[in-house]
Parts: C-alpha cells; sequence; structure tokens
C-alpha cells in the first residue's frame, strides 16, 4: 500500500515535482537534420501563444472542465464517505463502463496499488474490496467477472458520461436483471452510476430508481475525467488517497500556469512533439520503465488519438491529422519493440519514463562466479538493472539519430501520477489547439456508434441499418477477395 507522505509540506512537493528532459529531441544531440532546433523551437512561440490564450479562454468560460476537478472539495468528501461504506459491506467493487470512462480507475490502479492486488488478502488490501473493471463486451471476459464476484457482496458502479454507450448501458442491464433476480428490490443498494449531472438516460433511470449517483461536470468529456468521480470513486474504494492526487494535479495546474513555452512542461512537451510530427515523425511511443506506469501509457494512448485524430480543422478545412500513440513497456519491450525504433523509419518520437525510487531493488544473489555471462549480475539489483537498460535504450536510440525525451518520477505515488496525468491532459488540450482542432470532440467514433445501432434495431437509425445491408450485399459480391 502506499506510504503516508505529506504533500502540504512545500518541500516534499517540490522534491516530487516530475521532470521533462527534451535534449534528445534537438539537432544539438541527435544531430542535424534529425532533430529539432532551438530556432524551430523558438519560432513556434506566436503560435503557442494563440493556443494558450484559445485555452485560458475555454477555461474561463466553462467550455473546458478538467482544470477545475483538482479543487472540488465537496464531491471528494462525499465519494470519500461513499467508498468507506463499499470497504465495511463489500469485497468486490465492478466498474462497468469504456473508453474514459474505465481507462483512467484501470491506470490509477495499476500505478498506486501493488500487482496482483486482487490476489491478495482483505487484510493486506486494508480492508479494501477487489477491483474489477469491465471495459468490453467480450461475452465470455463478461461472464468471467460475474463468475468470480459474490453479488450480495459487490458493488456494481455503472460509468457512463453520456449514459447511452451501447456496451456500458448493456453490461448495466444484464447486472441490474441479475441483482433483482437475487436480491429483489435490495438491488439499488448494489449499483452506484457515474454520470452527467443532468442530462442522458442513465441519470434518468438513476433518479427514477432511486440509485446512489455521483457526477461527471457537464464540461469533462471521457478521456478528461479521471480526475472527475469517474476515477475518484473506483480510486477511492481501493485505497488510493485521492486528496494527494488532486494535490498532484492542483500542482501541475500551477506549473502550467506560465504562458512562456519553455518553462511550461506541458506546452513545451505538446510543442516538441508537434515539430516531430510535421518533421515526418507521426509515431509518439509512449515507454515507462516500470510496471505500475504502464497502463497509464495505455491511457494516454486513448486521450492523445481520439483528441487529435481529426478529419476537420477548427476553420472547417479537411486536414485529416493527428499523431499515432503506440504504447510500449520497457525493459519488456525491448525484446519486442525497440528494434524498430531504432534501426527502423525516422518516424517515431519515444518518451521514456523513468522512475528514481522504486520503493523496491530486487537484489540479484552472487553466483555463478566463474561464468562470465552471468556473474556479473551477482552484486547488483533489479532496479540497477532497470535503470541501466532505461538509459541503455536512451543511448541507443541517441546514437541513431531517434527523436526522444524522458519524463522522470522520483517515485511512483499519488501526487506525482496526479502531477503526470494531468500534465497529458494538458498538453493534449493545448496541441488541438497547435493542430488547430477540436481536441474534445470524436465525431469519428459517432459514426461507427450509428451502423452498430441500426444493426441492433435502435429507433431513428433504420437508415444506418439500411446501409449496412448494402455494404452486406455489396461484400458479398466481392466474396472472390477472401481466403
Ligand atoms: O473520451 C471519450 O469521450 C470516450 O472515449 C468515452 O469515454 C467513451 O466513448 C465512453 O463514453 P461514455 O462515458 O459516455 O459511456
Amino acid at each position: 500500500m502506499q506510504k503516508k507522505v505529506n504533500w502540504k509540506d512545500p518541500k516534499w512537493k517540490t522534491g516530487m515535482r516530475i521532470s521533462l528532459d527534451y535534449k534528445n529531441m534537438m539537432a544539438d544531440s541527435i544531430g542535424k537534420g534529425y532533430g529539432i532546433t532551438l530556432n524551430e523551437l523558438e519560432k513556434m512561440a506566436a503560435k503557442a501563444k494563440r493556443a494558450d490564450k484559445a485555452l485560458k479562454k475555454d477555461w474561463r468560460e466553462r467550455r473546458v472542465g478538467f482544470f477545475d476537478l483538482p479543487y472540488q472539495g465537496e464531491n471528494v468528501s462525499n465519494i470519500k464517505s461513499f467508498a468507506n461504506k463499499v470497504k465495511t459491506d463489500c469485497e468486490a467493487f465492478v466498474v462497468l463502463g469504456i473508453g474514459g470512462s474505465a481507462l483512467g480507475p484501470i491506470a490509477l490502479q495499476t500505478a498506486l496499488n501493488p500487482p496482483h492486488y486482487n490476489l491478495l488478502t482483505k487484510k493486506e488490501r486494508n480492508g479494501c474490496p477487489r477491483l474489477f473493471v469491465a471495459d468490453n463486451i467480450d461475452p465470455a471476459g463478461f461472464e468471467g467477472i460475474l463468475r468470480v464476484v459474490d453479488p450480495e457482496k459487490t458493488m456494481f458502479n455503472v460509468i457512463s458520461k453520456s449514459g447511452g454507450t451501447a456496451e456500458t448501458m448493456s453490461q448495466f442491464i444484464i447486472v441490474r436483471d441479475m441483482l433483482k433476480k437475487r436480491l429483489g428490490k435490495n438491488y439499488k443498494d448494489h449499483m452506484v452510476a457515474t454520470t452527467d449531472p443532468e442530462k442522458g438516460i442513465l441519470r434518468k433511470i438513476a433518479t427514477d430508481e432511486g440509485l446512489e449517483t455521483f457526477p461527471i461536470p457537464a464540461n469533462v468529456g471521457g478521456r478528461f475525467s479521471v480526475f472527475s468521480s469517474v476515477g475518484l470513486l473506483p480510486a477511492a474504494v481501493v485505497g488510493i488517497d485521492i486528496e494527494e492526487l488532486l494535490a498532484g494535479a492542483a500542482y501541475m495546474n500551477e506549473l502550467c500556469m506560465t504562458g512562456d513555452l519553455f518553462q511550461n512542461p506541458a506546452y513545451l512537451n505538446a510543442t516538441l512533439q508537434f515539430l516531430a510530427d510535421k518533421k515526418g515523425k507521426p509515431m509518439s511511443v509512449m515507454m515507462p520503465y516500470a510496471d505500475s506506469l504502464k497502463d497509464i501509457a495505455d491511457w494516454y494512448r486513448q486521450l492523445w488519438a481520439e483528441s487529435l485524430g481529426k478529419k476537420v480543422s477548427l476553420d472547417g478545412k479537411i486536414v485529416h491529422t493527428g499523431p499515432t500513440p503506440i504504447k510500449a513497456l520497457g525493459a519488456t519491450d525491448q525484446h519486442s519493440q525497440l528494434q524498430l525504433y531504432i534501426e527502423g523509419p525516422f518516424d517515431k518520437v519515444v518518451t521514456l519514463i523513468g522512475v528514481k525510487d522504486f520503493g523496491a531493488e530486487a537484489k540479484i544473489p552472487k553466483a555463478y562466479k566463474e561464468i562470465g555471462e552471468l556473474g556479473y549480475l551477482g552484486g547488483h539489483t533489479l532496479k540497477e538493472l532497470i535503470q541501466a537498460e532505461m538509459l541503455a535504450s536512451e543511448m541507443a536510440l541517441t546514437h541513431n539519430h531517434r527523436m526522444n525525451c524522458t519524463i522522470t518520477l522520483p517515485e511512483v505515488n499519488a501526487f506525482t501520477v496526479g502531477q503526470l496525468l494531468q500534465m497529458m491532459m494538458i498538453q493534449t488540450a493545448f496541441a488541438g489547439g497547435l493542430y488547430n482542432i477540436d481536441p474534445f470532440d470524436q465525431p469519428g467514433v459517432e459514426h461507427g456508434k450509428q451502423y452498430a445501432y441500426g444493426m441492433m434495431g435502435r429507433k431513428g437509425f433504420e437508415g444506418k441499418k439500411k446501409e449496412v445491408d448494402e455494404y452486406i450485399k455489396k461484400a458479398g459480391s466481392l466474396k472472390g477477395y477472401a481466403v
């Protein structure tokens, strides 16, 4: 479980500041013609100023709400008291959600609770329930979760901002039916809904049926919602210090208040990534060297992709823009992906994420002294090995003229994770300004959803069903292209 820390102590806070080292993005380090020049970066100042102004305006005028999430005092108290009740009553907490309504809770759990958390005893879990996140509709996967939890000792948290997502609402209907059959009208004591404060069918159902609810502010979209009730409720239930998490996010807000590109870590990283893309590197790899951070790379992949991958610019032009985020894990993916990153096409920028203090060392005992290939390992630690390998990857990338940068966390705790996630959200929102697109919508995903509605017989989508039938007919006439 997490160490007790004092995030109110300014000295501790400064010591826990995360850092961005971008020297290997620059031509000075990786070579002329490969990296970004200082001049190119400086030339971005005017564009960055415009993006900063627009983003701050959206924040001031409450179109963009994620900046405010670190300061939601009352909601935090409500979440904590509900979480305490769940801890007393339940053995398991099951999130029903997808996309932004699932990736945040998963990222926080992996980062801030011990590995194999669900396999620990209740005592080892500090009395907290097991956590399951049903983020897909694979019938075998979903039934697999229901098989391992006892509904009478489980709280199901349905999370949907829109309240109408087919995947999540199907799961909700299945669980509600199962609970009603088992528990009669007490089913509602085992369900909690996280959704828009006013809009959407889930809000209406929750009100009509008397379910406990938690709000997702109207101006906070799914992939920017990790610090709303979406991420905070599951996190509080599994014993994560949500106040420390929000303090980390608030600290990053402070660090990113400046419009000066060179002082603002989120703006600077967005600009470097943007320039890398414009210089023919549209693949953006995030590669943490810590198991605990691997689901943050997954969360970030959605944030970066769904926010920046757009067809139409803010001034109505067809742009088909957006970098492709790729997640990797060090040292594991050194034996899978790194060869491509080092010697393949010059189309990638790699963000390494390192941790100074893992809270563990894992000493390698002295053994096989006489065998040259093994003897050198004895007396070292796995911590030394993973840190050496990370530096070795950085050097190999740099030597081969590959753009890379490093984010370092002094340790993985709620305060540093709060900073990292908030930095990534500010970076993404700001990058939207640089790309001149709306980072907060997802029209392409909506397009796909409409065909699914048509096929499943939803009223109002008959036209889409017709398109599907025509597509299937045409596909039938093209049978020759399948083996
Ligand atoms: O970022 C987004 O807006 C999406 O990924 C949503 O989170 C996802 O589609 C789920 O939507 P909802 O929370 O409305 O069920």
